[in-house]
């Protein structure tokens, strides 16, 4: 059984479908990787999964349970779901640990002693344990991108969703980022990611999803779709997207 299954997912702003009909699964274990242009629907489809979004129509699956319809208990939904921005979105005001610890304090009800060793264990484990006391404006990119993974993985999810995790990082703080997402496929935890960024892709993952005009127009490795594919709107994306800058 997937971890994550859509089928025909619709999701219109207004009379236009940004996703007119998606289907795509995740199985416990994939890192996976969507790609596509801008605007076509990448951040709205993860969002959808963990009802930031409220989808239009069509059937997703989260451990095997619909997730959409009014029944659903989208707190616990979201306690699946770990989810790591572009922004980060630490809260300035507190410090890495207590960025780490607010939601297993507030959300999971544990104490503060309980709550900071499970903290500690994931910011140890991402190489963050000596930042445990600096506030988000005396640490780098990278290392904030760092902390939002702790704050997801201290969640225990069922899955990490990554929205363009290296868009505002320099390309070495990207290059860690891609052996992060490593680490994560060698611990086992199921990953989905959606990029712009084609190294990371290629170094996470060795097939992509290509979204395009609310579609999954195609699912393969980067050497496929750029050299192979029949669609030649594919293969001009990932050679565009592959070119040096
Ligand atoms: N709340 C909203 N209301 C109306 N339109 C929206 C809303 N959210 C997204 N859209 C539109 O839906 C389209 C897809 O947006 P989305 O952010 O999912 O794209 P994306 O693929 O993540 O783009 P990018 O690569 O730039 O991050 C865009 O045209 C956007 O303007
Ligand atoms: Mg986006």
């Amino acid at each position: 059984m997937a971890l994550i299954e859509l089928q025909g997912v619709v999701k219109r702003f207004d009379e236009r479908a940004v996703l007119a009909g998606v289907n795509l699964s995740v199985n416990e274990g994939d890192v996976k990787v969507v790609m596509g242009p801008s605007g076509c629907g990448k951040s709205t489809l993860l969002r959808c999964i963990n009802r930031l979004v409220e989808p239009t129509s069509g059937s997703i699956r989260f451990r095997g349970q619909e997730v959409t319809g009014p029944d659903v208990d989208v707190r616990a939904l979201r306690q699946g779901i770990g989810f790591v921005f572009q922004q980060f979105a630490l809260y300035r005001h507190l410090s890495v640990l207590d960025n780490v610890t607010l939601a297993l304090r507030k959300l999971r009800g544990l104490s503060r002693a309980e709550a900071d060793a499970r903290a500690l264990h994931e910011l140890d484990r991402l190489g963050l344990a000596g930042q445990r006391d600096q506030y988000p404006a005396q640490i780098s990119g990278g290392q904030k991108q760092r902390v939002a993974l702790a704050r997801a993985l201290a969640m225990d999810p069922a899955v990490v969703f990554f929205d363009e995790p290296t868009s505002a990082l320099d390309p070495l703080m990207s290059r860690e980022v891609a052996a992060l997402i490593n680490t994560l496929f060698r611990d086992k935890v199921t990953v989905l990611c959606v990029t712009h960024d084609l190294a990371l892709a290629q170094e996470i993952s060795n097939r992509v999803v290509f979204l395009d005009q609310g579609v999954v127009r195609a699912e393969d490795t980067v050497e496929q779709l750029s050299r192979h594919h029949e669609d030649a709107r594919v293969r001009e994306f990932f050679r565009r997207e592959g070119s040096p800058p």
